[in-house]
């Protein structure tokens, strides 16, 4: 997704908006681009790919002025260019904007009427044309950034500079979100609290609708209606240690091997050190009002839900249902009395899933999300916000926030479990020892590094890649099927095992690695079986698997990857181990962008 950054400062900004933008770049994007007011003159620079060539430019071409904004652009509407990327001008106005505007081409004919003409086909330059326009018709600034916002449908993140304002930016945000930085004599604007980190820990969060004039020394906030509104000043605890690789050839090694940490530290803040009963921050969630459960979400935050609804089916006796957001939101499914809406998001701006939880409202008895950004949007519009302390996630393949997603929804299912009355005592103490023992397994997990990477070298030959799994294991193959062709461009499927003979079985050959998730649990024989029906035709097995399971099966497999025993409970989130590494070094042996993969965006705020 774009990035946005805006500096109202007390020396040179471009430097500093450039690195806001570089701490943006996990968001994914394809161009970059400032603009500066300097002694009441407006300019800008922009550059096609990563921002080494932006940085390049302004070394050759510098962009003076202590006023700017700056983008990191995620083509929605145009092609990666100079031209369409951000700031967008039109006469004394710049902008950027992150979002989508859907009624551009209304705006454009509207424009086009006034004759005013087009440099470009983005949706952004119809802001800034909009607003050249309400300017010329006698309007100030603000009045006219407000009367063109008033004038957008969509979703947006915008902020503006205009010539002549060395201490002025708008900013507004309707759908996308937008942070204010409070800084000494000094104001910033931003996507998020990461741009800001090195800048501030003082951050004024806008909700949707508002508009915010900010000044040196001053910050105006209004809502839709224009109506003062006062948002409060938080102070952001980012660990901007956790910023960096650590050491690691890329963030997504760095945040696989943080796991057991930051694992360690989710299942901490339900578990309490002294019980076995989970402990929920905030408000109390007692299950025994409640029916059932709905969960929604996107990509790998989907496929943490789906495992979740194996573990409140069986252990809380739960009825779940699961959806992806961008479907939930246009079914329009009825809500039964008595039901749960959970909403699982790394990001938490999420534009389906944002929209799924609003389709809720009123009608869910409590809506729940489980968040890696406390202040996201989907937080701030639950009943109920359960971080999950991964840290911050800039690898654009989510690894930690999806094993930490886990830990926080098996403590949920075992708090259903408890408050419904499904599990003994004792049931209940297993896995709390268990959840205690998941960091060491992790570890474990973590050393089988060079056996994943010897395999990771013959998978990243394959044209196509087949992931199998029964229970619990079946959201999990899918999870490493999307995890490798998010981050290798491999075709890659999940399949539940006992699918394969509808249909996939088809695609095996001896071209075909298939990659079997199978702990030597209850459902592990089976899933051998449907292993031999691979092997008979050829197809080439990665066994994931522990010494007993290992020890059964691995006749005749093309390679076996050896996990520590833990409870049946827990597999999913220590298997997640293997099919991220495997993902990675598949990606690392084939040479693409492991952290910013082609096409992709860390958080999908448009939809
Ligand atoms: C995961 O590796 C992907 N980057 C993507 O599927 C992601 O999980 C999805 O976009 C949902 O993001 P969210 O958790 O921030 O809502």
């Amino acid at each position: 997704m774009c990035g946005i950054v805006g500096v109202l400062g007390k020396h040179e900004v471009a430097p500093i908006l450039v690195e806001a933008l570089k701490r943006l770049e996990y968001r994914g994007y394809d161009s970059a681009g400032i603009a500066t007011v300097n002694e009441g003159v407006l300019d800008r620079r922009r550059a096609v790919g990563k921002l080494v060539n932006l940085s390049d430019l302004l070394v050759h071409d510098p962009l003076p002025g202590k006023s700017g904004i700056g983008h990191t652009r995620w083509a929605t509407h145009g092609v990666p260019s100079v031209e369409n990327a951000h700031p967008h001008r039109a006469g004394s106005v710049a902008v950027v904007h992150n979002g989508i505007v859907e009624n551009y081409r209304e705006l454009r004919a509207e424009l086009a009427s006034h004759g005013f003409r087009f440099e470009t086909e983005t949706d952004t330059e119809t802001v800034a044309l909009m607003t050249e326009h309400h300017m010329k018709s006698g309007l100030d600034p603000v009045q006219a950034a407000f009367k063109t916002i008033d004038q957008l449908e969509g979703a947006f993140a915008l902020a503006f500079l205009f010539d002549g304002e060395e201490d002025l930016i708008v900013a507004a945000r309707k759908g996308s979100p937008l942070a204010i930085g409070h800084g000494d004599g000094e104001m910033y604007v931003g996507s998020d609290a990461i741009a800001l980190a090195p800048l501030t820990d003082r951050v004024t969060y806008l909700e949707e609708g508002d508009r915010a004039i900010v000044t040196r020394n001053s910050l105006e906030i209004r809502d839709e209606r224009g109506e003062l509104a006062n948002r409060d000043m938080r102070r952001i605890n980012l660990d901007v240690s956790r910023t960096d690789k650590a050491g690691h050839k890329h963030y997504m090694a760095k945040e696989i091997a943080e796991q057991p940490v930051v694992v360690a530290e989710a299942i901490r803040s339900c578990l309490p050190a002294a019980s076995d009963r989970i402990c929920l921050p905030g408000e109390d969630l007692d299950f025994s009002k409640l029916d059932r459960l709905t969960m929604v979400a996107c990509g790998t935050a989907f496929y943490a839900c789906l495992t979740a609804k194996y573990w409140f089916e069986r252990l809380a006796k739960m009825p779940v249902e699961v959806d992806i957001a961008s479907e939930f939101r246009y079914r329009e499914p009825p809500i039964p009395e008595r039901s749960l809406a959970l909403f699982v998001s790394q990001s938490g701006e999420t534009a389906d899933t944002l929209a799924a939880l609003r389709y809720c409202e009123g009608k869910a008895d409590k809506i729940v999300s489980v968040v890696n950004v406390p202040e996201s949007s989907i937080a701030r519009e639950s009943d109920l916000a359960l971080p999950i302390h991964a840290g911050v996630e800039i690898g654009v393949a989510s690894t930690k926030a999806f094993t930490c997603q886990l830990a926080v929804l098996l403590m949920l299912a075992l708090k259903a479990a408890a408050d419904r009355g499904t599990l003994t005592d004792e049931e209940l103490a297993d896995h709390a020892a268990a959840l205690r023992g998941l960091p060491s397994a992790l570890n474990t997990a973590l050393e089988q590094d060079n056996s994943i990477r010897v395999a990771a070298q013959r998978l990243s030959e394959a044209r196509d890649v087949l992931f199998l799994g029964r229970g619990l294991m079946y959201p999990l193959a899918m999870e490493g099927a999307l995890k490798l062709k998010e981050i290798s461009y491999i075709h890659a499927e999940g399949y539940a095992s006992g699918e394969l003979k509808h249909g996939p079985i088809a695609l095996i050959d001896k071209n075909m690695p298939v990659v079997v998730m199978a702990p030597r649990d209850v459902l592990f024989d089976k899933t051998v079986s449907n292993m031999q029906e691979v092997m008979a035709r050829k197809g080439k097995v990665i066994l994931v698997s522990d010494d007993e399971g290992i020890a059964e099966a691995q006749d005749g497999v093309w390679a076996t990857i050896r996990m520590p025993y833990v409870h049946p409970s827990l597999t999913p989130i220590l298997y997640a181990v293997p099919a991220q590494l495997l993902a990675y070094h598949t990606a690392v042996a084939k040479g693409t962008d492991v952290d910013q993969p082609r096409n992709l965006a860390k958080s999908v705020t448009v939809e």
